[in-house]
């Protein structure tokens, strides 16, 4: 072995199912009021929260909720919810929830000790730099794909430039990252299977990326194949059981590990900029590309031959790792078209172009022209 490598994972991982009961013993040695991120299903969703309350209180951390309403939050929420924690002299966040609602909560958290706007951090958008460390912040994912509870950005839509950007920083990784699979277990068939293919397109983009390593290399095959045997399972009879949600949590946290240390490629960079342009979620997005990015590099990269060998247990035809897929995706339920997001052939020169810039198009360890993009984008469309 030749290479340097680094990895950083600042992030504490509390990891298992009924971790959540720690959270509040995390919470006592970290501040006295804390700000408690959620989604609209949580809040409904009584039992945890109500849990979570009681024993915040019984542990003298005083909190108040605030609902992170959005699928893709908005950097214009944010600054609102900053508002909020300020005047209510909140020194902790806790953020419960998808990947989104993570994102909301490490935001408050940076802005709570960073000075300005949102829109001001964000890459390309603002010209602020993140200098000081946020309040601290639990992160307490309810879904398997993100993995942000151990990521050093979050994503944000800018209302002024219509578009999905980052704010990034080393000292955005959250304090704690508390993970427990039962969370998940009521996590609908749908998002089981767009979430999972997130997290799968993590990995595989972190396994091939020019910046992995022999570490997130581990970490990635692990995850891949977690997912591979995990997913069909939790789409079909075993959507409650906590050996496999388990495995898709760890899966999940695999798949941060692959986005803060190695780097995303080709599909990340077409997925963001499909989000920004036409609003297809992001899950929604990388399935649709995932296989049609795999095939455009198939023959260009030898570790696609080894990938190829952990799907389908032979390094195979551009066809057939197309077909690996057809079937996977039969298996999850999982049937999302381009088509169906009002996406016309005349758009896709946009979307090339714009995807040229993003930073994950340009850390791609295959050569692509925005030709090749486009063709990409024609055969996802042609399906
Ligand atoms: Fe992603």
């Amino acid at each position: 072995m030749k290479e340097i490598f680094q990895f950083f994972q600042p992030t504490t991982i509390i990891f298992g199912p009924g971790a959540v009961s720690e959270v509040t013993k995390l919470a006592a040695g970290l501040g006295k009021k804390a700000l408690v991120i959620t989604s609209n299903f949580w809040l409904k969703e009584r039992k945890v929260l109500q849990k979570l309350s009681k024993n915040l209180v019984k542990n003298k951390v005083r909190h108040l909720y605030y609902p992170a309403v959005s699928p893709e939050p908005k950097a214009r929420s944010v600054n609102s919810a900053v508002s909020l924690a300020q005047s209510e002299h909140v020194d902790l966040v806790i953020a419960i929830g998808g990947g989104s609602v993570l994102d909301v909560g490490k935001s408050i958290a940076i802005l709570l000790k960073n000075f300005g706007r949102a829109e001001r951090y964000l890459e390309l958008d603002g010209s602020y730099k993140i200098r000081n460390k946020g309040v601290p912040f639990i992160a307490i994912p309810t879904t398997t794909g993100t993995g942000s509870e151990v990521t050093k950005n979050a994503v944000l839509f800018n209302n002024k430039t219509k578009m999905k950007r980052s704010i990034r920083s080393e000292f955005m990784f959250p304090t704690y990252a508390v993970i427990d699979p039962k969370l998940t277990v009521s996590l609908p068939q749908d998002l089981t299977a767009l979430t999972g293919i997130d997290a799968f397109t993590h990995l595989i983009e972190g396994y091939l990326s020019k910046k992995s390593n022999i570490l997130t290399d581990v970490f990635s095959v692990y995850g891949i194949n977690l997912i591979k045997h995990s997913l069909p399972k939790a789409c079909k009879d075993k959507a409650k059981d906590i050996d496999v949600r388990s495995k898709l949590s760890l899966a999940s946290l695999l798949g941060g590990f692959a986005l803060s240390n190695s780097s995303m490629g080709i599909c990340h960079g077409l997925a963001g900029t499909l989000g920004s342009i036409k609003s297809i979620p992001h899950s929604a997005a990388v399935a649709i590309l995932l296989p049609h990015v795999l095939v455009f590099m198939h023959g260009k990269l030898d570790k696609i031959k080894i990938l190829s060998k952990i799907l389908m247990k032979k390094s195979g035809t551009k066809s057939e790792l197309r077909n690996w897929f057809r079937t996977f995706y039969k298996k999850i339920g999982l049937n999302h078209k381009l088509v169906d997001f009002d996406i016309k052939p005349e758009d896709l020169k946009n979307i090339a172009q714009s995807a040229l810039k993003t930073n994950s198009i340009k850390g791609s360890p295959v050569s692509v022209k925005k030709i090749d993009l486009i063709n990409i984008l024609k055969k996802a469309l042609a399906e």
